[in-house]
């Protein structure tokens, strides 16, 4: 069954980017031309799905603004010429639908997810951290195979070295990669201390649920930090259900914070056909 849905958790405050982010979300801060959040939106879209909600907070209106057509704006590029980029923006949320959520209370990524429960139905869905920026659809899109073909959820994985398990949920693989980069999951620990990790293999932002993750999601308790884990809800399910992992070597950045957001816009500008020329004689005559 194809995933049609993607829940992208957008309600944070991006504290970790103040002042930049006190009126303008992390969210919608521009790698090159585009707001982090449509490279994430392209994302899911290349990997064929079409409804898009947003996990959002009443106090970020921007996100709600972006979603919204703006006539006049249209207008103006198209009498001044500017047909493409009338184009562009006329296409925000007219091939493909988007949905707004809230989340008024930070309770955790698992309250976060659970928030889009309506919106989605009784589907599978893909959950997207906008933090991370993969820049191809090639991944998510795997996982959508892994998830029709096992009949059970999925979440992306890369490997670390130990030192860094902590900051992330971990996975308890059983049994052997395969050649594709599948491997099957037993359990799953949110955040675990370095001696108690199970592997070091961390969940990156991607995950693809089977609808029955929903019951495990609405029954959460509180976990690491006191927040409602989505990891928690995952090692319930993983406990009673097939469950597998996808080791991924697209690149990644962590756009959460200051310097992951300058690496994913150099990779990105290096890929970017009008801006890698000038991008790269620039880097190259760097002297510092
Ligand atoms: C969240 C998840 C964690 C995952 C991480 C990936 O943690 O809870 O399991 O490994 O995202 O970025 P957060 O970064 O929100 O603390």
């Amino acid at each position: 069954m194809q995933v049609r849905n993607a829940v992208i958790p957008a309600a944070g405050l991006g504290t970790r980017f103040l002042p930049a982010t006190k009126v303008v979300p992390k969210e919608l801060f521009p790698i090159g031309d585009q707001p982090a959040l449509q490279i994430v939106i392209d994302e899911a879209l290349g990997a064929g799905i079409d409804h898009i909600i947003v996990v959002s907070n009443r106090n970020k209106p921007a996100i709600e603004a972006y979603f919204k057509p703006n006539d006049e704006l249209i207008g103006k590029l198209e009498d001044s010429g500017k047909t493409e980029l009338a184009d562009r923006l006329r296409s925000i949320g007219r091939d493909w639908r988007a949905t707004i959520v809230y989340q008024d209370n930070p309770k955790g990524l698992g309250h976060a997810v659970g928030c889009a429960q309506e919106a989605v139905g009784n589907e599978p869905f893909a959950v997207m951290l906008p933090d991370e920026i993969m820049g191809s659809s090639a991944l998510l899109a795997q996982m959508n195979g892994v998830c029709s073909s096992t009949g059970g959820s999925v979440v992306a994985v890369a490997e670390v070295p130990r030192h860094q398990v902590s900051s992330y949920g971990v996975i308890d693989p059983s049994g052997d990669l395969s050649n594709d980069g599948v491997i099957s999951v037993k359990d799953l620990v949110e955040k675990p201390p370095i001696d108690e990790a199970p592997s070091n293999y961390i969940i990156t932002g991607r995950y693809v649920l089977t609808a029955d993750a929903w019951g495990e999601i609405a029954a959460l308790q509180p976990g690491r930090g006191g927040e409602l884990q989505l990891t928690d809800a995952l090692k319930a399910q993983a406990a009673r259900a097939p469950f597998h992992a996808v080791l991924s070597d697209v690149s990644r950045h962590d756009t959460g914070n200051p310097l992951g957001f300058l690496t994913a816009s150099i990779e990105l500008g290096l890929v970017n056909p009008e801006l890698q020329g000038d991008l790269r004689t620039f880097l190259g005559n760097l002297e510092y």
